[in-house]
C-alpha cells in the first residue's frame, strides 16, 4: 500500500491526474476549454497547456494537437493526462514559441498567466509561472500575439482569455497592430480571484479602462475570451 495521494480532474468524460507542482484546472480553464471550438484535422497549438485539459480536449475532437509548457511537471503530465485519455498530444517544453519554431497551426490558443504582478513580487516557481503576467499582465500574451502571424496559417486563429482588468480595448488594439481581426468569443462574469486581492492597489493602478470600481472590494470579475484571426 502506497501512502502518496492520488488527485484526479474529472471533466466532460476526461480524466486528468493533477500532478505536485502543476495547477488543477480553474474556472478561467473550464471558461477557455468551454469557447476553444476546433474541427476534426486542424493543427492546434496550445501554449501553457498545464495539465493538458484544453489539449486533450482538442484532440479528442480530432484535432491534431501540439501543447507546450514551460515547466517540466507539466510537460509529463501532459504526457501522461493523453495517454490516459486514449488520445495523441506532442508535448514540448520550453518558453512561449520556442518549442515551435518555424511551425504553422490553424488555431494557437493560450489560458495565459496574467495576474498582474507587482513590482518585486515575481518568483520563479511553478505556482507564479502559472499566475503572474508581469507588470501589467500582458507579459507573455503581448510575445504570443506578436508571434502569431508567423505562426498561423491563413484564416488561422488566435484564441485567448483576459481578465477585464487587462482591457478589451487594449487587446482588440493589440491584435490590430500585428494584422489580426479582433472578435469577443465569449464574457463570463466570476468571482474575484483571491491573489487579485492581494494584488488590489497594484491592479486598480494598471487598470486604465476602469473595469474595476474604484472604492471597496469587487465581488467578481468580469473574463473574456478573444480570438484575432488571420485573413
Ligand atoms: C493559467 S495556467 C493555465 C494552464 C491550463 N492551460 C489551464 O487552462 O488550466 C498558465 C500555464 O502557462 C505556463 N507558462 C507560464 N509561462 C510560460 C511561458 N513563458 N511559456 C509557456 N508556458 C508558460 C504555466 O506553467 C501554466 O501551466
Amino acid at each position: 500500500m502506497t501512502d502518496v495521494p492520488l488527485l484526479l480532474f474529472t471533466w466532460r468524460g476526461s480524466v486528468f491526474r493533477v500532478a505536485d507542482g502543476v495547477q488543477p484546472p480553474k474556472a478561467g480553464s473550464l471558461f477557455f476549454c468551454r469557447h476553444l471550438t476546433v474541427r476534426p484535422g486542424e493543427r492546434v497549438l496550445e501554449i501553457g497547456a498545464g495539465l493538458g485539459l484544453a489539449a486533450v480536449l482538442a484532440a479528442r475532437a480530432g484535432a491534431i494537437v501540439t501543447a507546450t509548457d514551460v515547466i517540466p511537471a507539466a510537460v509529463e503530465s501532459i504526457r501522461a493526462n493523453a495517454l490516459l485519455n486514449g488520445v495523441a498530444v506532442d508535448a514540448r517544453l520550453g518558453d512561449a514559441w520556442a518549442p515551435v519554431a518555424g511551425e504553422r497551426f490553424h488555431v494557437v490558443c493560450t489560458n495565459p498567466p496574467q495576474m498582474p504582478t507587482p513590482p518585486g513580487r515575481d518568483r520563479d516557481d511553478a505556482e507564479a509561472a502559472a499566475d503572474n503576467g508581469g507588470p501589467d499582465g500582458w507579459a507573455l500574451l503581448d510575445r504570443v500575439i506578436e508571434g502569431a502571424p508567423e505562426h498561423l496559417e491563413r484564416g488561422g486563429r488566435l484564441i485567448f482569455s483576459i481578465f477585464e482588468f487587462l482591457g478589451l480595448k487594449n487587446a482588440h488594439e493589440k491584435l490590430e497592430a500585428v494584422g489580426l481581426a479582433p472578435r469577443v468569443v465569449a464574457r463570463e462574469t466570476q468571482s474575484f480571484p483571491r491573489i487579485g486581492y492581494e494584488r488590489l492597489d497594484h491592479l486598480r493602478a494598471i487598470d486604465r479602462e476602469a473595469s474595476l470600481p474604484a472604492h471597496g472590494l469587487p465581488r467578481t470579475v468580469e473574463r473574456y475570451i478573444i480570438e484575432g484571426a488571420r485573413a
